[in-house]
């Protein structure tokens, strides 16, 4: 017989007074564990059963909230890990105990630091032929940093066709979550790059139709940190952190007609990436869109 008690500490009287239900499962069980929301309780070990196979004892131990780790099956594939934000999403991932893969044109990146050992790199070109499609097999979520510019018609194609392409693989694949690194409505500027937003938007509207429980977008503005060219490190946060400590405060400006847009706080590359990894893999994380001040707000969390 199992018994589940609150959680808390509790005397042993007092646990007892505080028995909330009881179950009746006349089978071995060691644990029962509230799936992804971190709580477990707890019997300790089996329990021991007579010949007639019912409870010899009622022993329980407290219950307690332990952190669980990411189960080992968890596989995350991030489309475009050798990029900016994709690698240091990869590297989120990581410290988050995930098995991590990256899919991009160029594969492996030169990055000599130890964690890029850990990633399972992969080459393929989401615009072409099927052939990546083999890397999405035990894949269980996907954050798709795939994106760029260019022509009108190159910037619909990278932003748009790529990402489309990806999300309808995924879901005939059974990837259970999928998450999209989009980008703000800059309006006035959305006309200047037109193939870009279009085709951003047409990924979107692509991912919220096939992933209605399990796909979720980030909208973050201009995103800062370290980016490398080549072999040179750009600190983007010299300008990007000032700015986004001031402007993460004038959230009314944003509503400013035409130029509002323009008053959109950056954020930095790390927030973004833990905000991704959180919403390809707690259950728990609401589908749909996250504006700025939503990736703001989760990656302040925990
Ligand atoms: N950086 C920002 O300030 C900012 C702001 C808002 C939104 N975003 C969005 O965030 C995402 C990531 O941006 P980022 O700055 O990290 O860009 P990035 O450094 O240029 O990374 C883009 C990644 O996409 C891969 N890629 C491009 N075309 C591909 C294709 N056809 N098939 C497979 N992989 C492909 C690239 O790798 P290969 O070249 O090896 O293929 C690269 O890894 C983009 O969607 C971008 O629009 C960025």
């Amino acid at each position: 017989m199992l018994q589940v008690y609150p959680q808390g500490k509790c005397s042993r009287g007092e646990i007892h007074d505080k028995l909330v239900f009881r179950l009746d499962f006349r089978r071995k069980t060691s644990s029962i564990a509230t799936s992804r929301n971190r709580r477990f309780l707890s019997t300790g070990s089996d329990i021991p059963t007579g010949p007639n196979g019912s409870a010899k004892t009622d022993k329980v131990e407290e219950a307690e909230t332990v952190h669980v780790s990411p189960q080992p099956t968890e596989k995350l594939l991030v489309l475009g890990g050798n990029g900016f934000v994709g690698s240091h999403v990869c590297k989120e991932a990581l410290n988050r105990g995930l098995t991590v893969a990256s899919l991009s044109r160029s594969g492996r990146p030169s990055i000599q630091e130890s964690w890029a050992n850990s990633v399972m790199w992969h080459q393929g070109n989401l615009l072409s032929t099927d052939s990546w499609k083999d890397v999405l097999k035990g894949v269980t979520s996907i954050i798709s940093c795939v994106g760029g510019f260019g022509s009108n018609s190159e910037m619909y194609k990278i932003n748009g066709t790529a990402n489309i392409n990806a999300v309808r693989a995924a879901s005939e694949e059974g990837v259970k979550r999928f998450v999209y690194i989009s980008a703000a409505d800059f309006g006035v500027v959305n006309y200047l790059l037109q193939g870009y937003y279009e085709g951003k938007r047409a990924a979107e509207t692509e991912l919220l139709t096939r992933y209605p429980y399990g796909g979720v977008i980030l909208r973050p503005g201009f995103i800062h940190g370290t980016r490398r060219v080549g072999s040179m490190k750009l600190p983007l946060s010299v300008i990007g952190s000032p700015l986004e400590a001031v402007l993460q405060h004038a959230k009314s400006l944003t509503q400013v007609p035409l130029v509002g847009p323009l008053f959109i706080p950056p954020v930095n590359v790390n927030a973004v990436a833990k905000v991704a990894v959180r919403a390809a893999t707690e259950p728990v994380f609401p589908p749909g869109i996250v504006e700025v001040y939503g990736i703001l707000r989760y990656s302040q969390q925990r």
